[in-house]
């Protein structure tokens, strides 16, 4: 088989990573990839910008199928292209990633299919939206609608922060045409966790679940970030939440794919929130989560691209995925100054030194050094029989990075 992925981040050399293990591939091709990815076996890395450009690899290179990591493509309907042209691609149609890609729509398909989520409004004229929030109780959360690459969530103490974050998504438009609309919702208090998951549209059948680890700080202080760590299992997901999960999120979810008429063969990523309330969705990803999906790949004991070519063959149902037993943790690490500003083309000295398993982001070959070329540079991922093991194993790894250079937390998995 021939593979094409399309992605640059850690995520994305984890699915290639996993996507190696499989003996019927005989190349695995990756947009833009990054350093990592370029030194795995079988793989080359290819710059493909634009959707017809990718679609025309895909078809002179007889790619037998294509993965998308990232959300952007999948708005702009790349899975409707290629199925025109009749070419496998893993990932939902333009109609189902607006679960994604506008939260207008997706809180309106958790209304009306009765997913629990947070109380929410959703507004598209400025005035109204301040109008409303006067009447609120705080925090209150306002998020702009569209994509904003994660950070597009202001958690709001009162009412002049919240008239502050409308002025911005809405009037300021920093989060640019993803601020059109916003959504104001209720503050919800509890554990995240991020649980994948794989569909045809007629099953959707859950991962192990994972936790990310998203602000820069120690203790989760500071700002977000795209994700600083990870660990699968999440240590909040008993069996009693699961089962919530499934009566109150997942099964509902499916109905109204089916109810919408929704049809897609891909992965959907449930935010959720366990309170003392119970469990709520806060969000659909349409596509595998970064840095989740660095823990929750190698937890996988079923091939995952078997997996992947046995949905789109449909026979999900008939597949039982299986896990190891243990944990996988993976700490980020990060050029120092992200989320802000941070320099580029330092050298990355000590890899040889890592022990675990070493995913690259924004890591680019200079001669014949490393050098770091991005906001988060690598994932550290080790598996452990115990949480605390993982832990250990990952830190004593990561420990030999040079501090002047990469930044990265030192409570990952610290539960
Ligand atoms: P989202 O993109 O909607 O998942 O939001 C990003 C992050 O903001 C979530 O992972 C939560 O940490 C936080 N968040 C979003 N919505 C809420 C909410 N209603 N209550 C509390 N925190 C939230
Ligand atoms: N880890 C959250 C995301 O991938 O959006």
């Amino acid at each position: 088989m021939n593979v094409l992925i399309i992605g640059s981040g850690a995520r994305e050399h984890a699915i290639a990573f996993e996507i190696l293990k499989n003996q019927k591939v005989e190349s695995i091709y990756i947009s833009p990839g990054n350093a990592g990815t370029s030194m795995l076996e079988k793989t080359e890395n290819v710059i493909l910008n634009e959707m017809d450009d990718i679609l025309n690899f895909a078809k002179n290179k007889n790619i037998d199928m294509t993965i998308v990591g990232n959300e952007a493509l999948l708005v702009d309907g790349i899975v409707d292209l290629f199925k025109k042209h009749n070419l496998n691609i893993f990932g939902p149609d333009k109609a189902s990633s607006m679960l994604e890609g506008s939260k207008a729509y997706s809180k309106l398909f958790m209304k009306k299919y009765g997913i629990k989520t947070a109380a929410y409004e959703s507004f598209d004229n400025i005035d109204k939206a301040k109008e409303y929030i006067a009447s609120q109780s705080y925090p209150l959360v306002v998020k702009a609608s569209g994509l904003a690459l994660g950070k597009g969530v202001i958690i709001c103490q009162n009412e002049r922060e919240a008239t502050t974050a409308i002025d911005e998504i809405m009037g300021q438009k920093v989060f640019g045409d993803a601020g059109n609309e916003i959504v104001i919702e209720e503050f919800l208090e509890g554990f995240e966790a991020s649980i994948l998951s794989i569909t045809d549209s007629n099953i959707i059948v859950p991962f192990i679940s994972a936790k990310d680890h998203k602000k820069i700080g120690d203790n989760d202080t500071g700002p977000n970030t795209g994700g600083m760590g990870s660990i699968a299992p999440n240590p909040h997901m008993t069996d009693d939440i699961n089962n919530l999960f499934i009566h109150d999120i997942l099964k509902p979810t499916l109905m109204g794919i089916k109810k919408e008429g929704l049809e897609f063969c891909g992965f959907i990523f449930f935010g959720i929130m366990i309170t003392k309330k119970g469990v709520y969705l806060l969000e659909y990803n349409m596509r595998l989560g970064d840095p989740e999906t660095q823990v929750v790949l190698p937890m996988m004991e079923t091939d995952f691209l078997s997996l992947i070519t046995d949905t789109i063959n449909g026979n999900l149902a008939k597949i039982e995925i299986t896990w190891k037993k243990g944990y996988v943790l993976c700490v980020v690490a990060s050029s120092i100054g992200y989320p802000d500003k941070y320099e580029k083309g330092l050298i990355i000295n000590n890899l040889d030194k890592i022990e675990a398993r070493v995913y690259m982001a924004g890591v680019d070959k200079k001669n014949d050094d490393l050098v770091t070329s991005g906001g988060r540079v690598l994932s550290v991922v080790d598996f452990g029989t115990s949480l605390a093991d993982a832990r250990k194993k990952v830190y004593d790894s990561i420990n030999h990075l040079d501090k002047n250079v990469l930044y990265y937390r030192k409570d990952i998995g610290d539960i």
